[in-house]
């Protein structure tokens, strides 16, 4: 059994006992169920499998980055709606071609960096937002494209706060005004137009509306190819409801039957942005009691260590959450209000709760809380955010931990290849993002020119002394053993060390000039092996035309960069490395490389 369900008297996640994981890590703690992500995000895939999609996760619903990296894994786009949400995406290893930006009230910083990028889409919301696209665009030489956000006049039949696509809405171009902004776009040359987008409300139970708006996007779209537009694709947005009391509400599977008939026809493909539909039921909040209050007769109050500054839902619109013990108990029921610690009489999570309070000081946990529980939350008292942890499997989760719930041992990772070939840029990219995770990091780079020996070696390089391959490399190698008690003790600590050239630099560089690759080798026998070696591999000629002025004497020799490369290659071959093409986008660079981390050396 995956999710949240009791094992007698307590409540677990994924098998894994609530109460523990409050007492590792305290409370308010969310907790997030890794295989209901994975079976929610499936189901979706799988009711759209018979025709074209792409299912683009809606970030906004909860950008814990471990989550992304969890939906990206499986092979989500990302629905980012501002440019702190494209970073998110990035850092979790989505690569442009998957993110689409979608929101009211792009900022030219948002935009220009999204255009420059060349993400899949940016989901214009009006036509002020197109003139200014096109602007950065042209200013930069290309062409954005984008999708047109449509708001169809449709009655989503939701709570009003998350109703979009009605026309007192402020979301989208009105539908009557497309045909017409769409016929300027495309005269403009900053501008490729791609699709059409709606989302027309959230926590939607009812498949009509959703129907309709389908239906009213694939009509425009037949009108906008008369004109001459082409559209590749519909951006159906997301919306889809869950239940939060138990109520019967419709599956993917439904949805998909509800809007595949009238989409069929089109041909377009399809973009869904869900966000809700796979994040809700995945995540509780845990909270303990802090004070039970007798305010009068009939009004008792349970303060909660936790309140709309972690789940704001029942405060911004009265929002159902469910809230039980964590551990269930025979105490008498006893009825209440449950609120937070805030100086806010809105500050409530659930009013007309009958509680059992066994020693009037127990956890709670309101559930389902995954999406909307990080939403819009606003610092309580400058103090840090909670924690968030989710679990992976059964598998208890004990500190120290990586926000993916992976224990910390440490790990040392080698970048090779030629000068030029993007070693630096993905050290350090991959650096941010595993700290981004909760590791602690070190970013080394060899040779170090600090030391006295780096400094020898300098002068070696550049004319000052006169050094032979033999007594070059064997400079390099005790430049490595100068670090070596550092690393040793870092990876003690659970650090991960990432490098930007190790040991095998100098089989590659010193078997390039005629030494002996297996003298070069034992000679590093005593130095931590690396746990990961990634080889960025370019050709001499690009790693000259990357770098015309400054090259050092490996630098200028195209003969002997080529045998550096093959030298690397015969490494890479025999020891399972991980051999990238570095010619490529810095960004899928990057994402291969997370990739390879999370299956290669993750959970660690
Ligand atoms: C444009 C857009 N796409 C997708 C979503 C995700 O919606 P849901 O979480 O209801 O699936 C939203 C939510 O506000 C949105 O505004």
């Amino acid at each position: 059994m995956i999710g949240f369900f009791r094992q007698g008297q307590t409540l677990v996640c994924d098998g894994v006992p609530l109460a523990d994981l409050a007492d590792a890590h305290g409370t308010p703690l969310y907790v997030y169920s890794a295989a209901t992500i994975v079976s929610r995000y499936r189901a979706i895939d799988e009711a759209f499998a018979a025709y074209p999609h792409t299912i683009h996760y809606a970030l906004k619903a909860n950008s814990t980055l471990a989550i992304a990296r969890l939906l990206r894994s499986l092979g989500s786009g990302a629905d980012a709606n501002s440019g702190g949400e494209i970073d998110v995406a990035l850092r979790a290893g989505f690569i442009p071609p998957q993110i689409v930006f979608t929101g009211v009230g792009k900022t030219a910083a948002e935009l220009a960096p999204a255009i420059e990028l060349g993400v899949r889409t940016i989901n214009a919301e009006s036509a002020g937002e197109l003139e200014r696209i096109d602007a950065l665009a042209r200013e930069r030489q290309t062409r954005a494209r984008i999708a047109v956000r449509v708001n169809p006049d449709i009655d989503a039949k939701s709570h009003p706060h998350i109703s979009t696509g009605l026309k007192t809405n402020k979301f989208g171009i009105p539908i009557d005004q497309v045909r017409e902004l769409c016929a300027r776009a495309r005269r403009s040359e900053g501008l490729e137009i791609a699709g059409l987008h709606s989302h027309v409300g959230s926590q939607i139970t009812d498949l009509a509306p959703l129907a309709r708006a389908a239906a009213a996007l694939v009509q425009l779209a037949r009108e906008l190819r008369e004109d001459g537009t082409r559209i590749e694709h519909l951006d159906l947005g997301g919306g889809l409801g869950v239940s939060y009391n138990g109520s019967p509400v419709p599956d993917a599977s439904a949805y998909a039957e509800a809007v595949l008939p009238v989409v069929r026809a089109s041909g377009l493909s399809l973009i869904l942005e869900p966000g809700r539909q796979i994040i809700a039921p995945a995540g509780v909040l845990l909270t303990r009691v802090v004070d039970v209050k007798e305010q009068s007769a009939d009004k008792r109050f349970v303060v909660m260590d936790a309140g709309m500054t972690e789940l704001i839902r029942p405060m911004l619109y009265d929002a159902y959450h469910r809230i039980e013990p964590v551990v269930q108990s025979s105490a008498p029921a006893v009825a209440c209000d449950v609120v937070g610690p805030l100086c806010e009489t809105s500050d409530t999570l659930g009013r007309g709760w009958r509680i059992r309070l066994r020693d009037g000081l127990e956890l709670q946990s309101p559930a389902p809380a995954g999406g909307g529980a990080r939403r819009g939350r606003p610092r309580r008292r400058h103090s840090p955010p909670p924690d968030d942890r989710r679990t992976a499997g059964a598998r208890r989760l004990t500190p120290p931990m990586t926000d993916d719930g992976c224990r910390m041992t440490g790990l040392l990772i080698a970048f090779e290849g030629l000068d030029q070939s993007g070693k630096q840029t993905q050290a350090e990219i991959l650096t941010a993002v595993l700290q981004e995770r909760g590791r602690v990091c070190h970013l080394l780079s060899f040779p170090d020119y600090e030391t006295a020996i780096g400094q020898e070696i300098h002068r070696g390089l550049h004319g000052g002394r006169d050094y032979d391959a033999a007594v070059m490399q064997l400079l390099y190698i005790a430049n490595r053993y100068e670090k070596r008690p550092r690393i040793e003790q870092w990876l003690r600590d659970g650090a991960v060390i990432i490098c930007d050239r190790y040991a095998a630099s100098s089989v590659a560089y010193g078997e390039a000039q005629g030494l002996d690759p297996a003298w070069l080798e034992d000679a590093q026998r005593f130095l931590p092996k690396a746990h990961l070696t990634i080889l960025l591999d370019i050709s001499p000629e690009t790693a000259a035309g990357r770098k015309a002025a400054g090259r050092d004497r490996y630098e200028r020799d195209l003969v002997l960069l080529s045998r550096v490369r093959q030298s690397y290659r015969r490494q890479a071959q025999a020891a399972g490395w991980l051999q990238l093409n570095g010619d490529r986008d810095k960004h899928a660079v990057a994402a291969d490389i997370l990739t390879a981390f999370d299956s290669r050396l993750a959970p660690r």
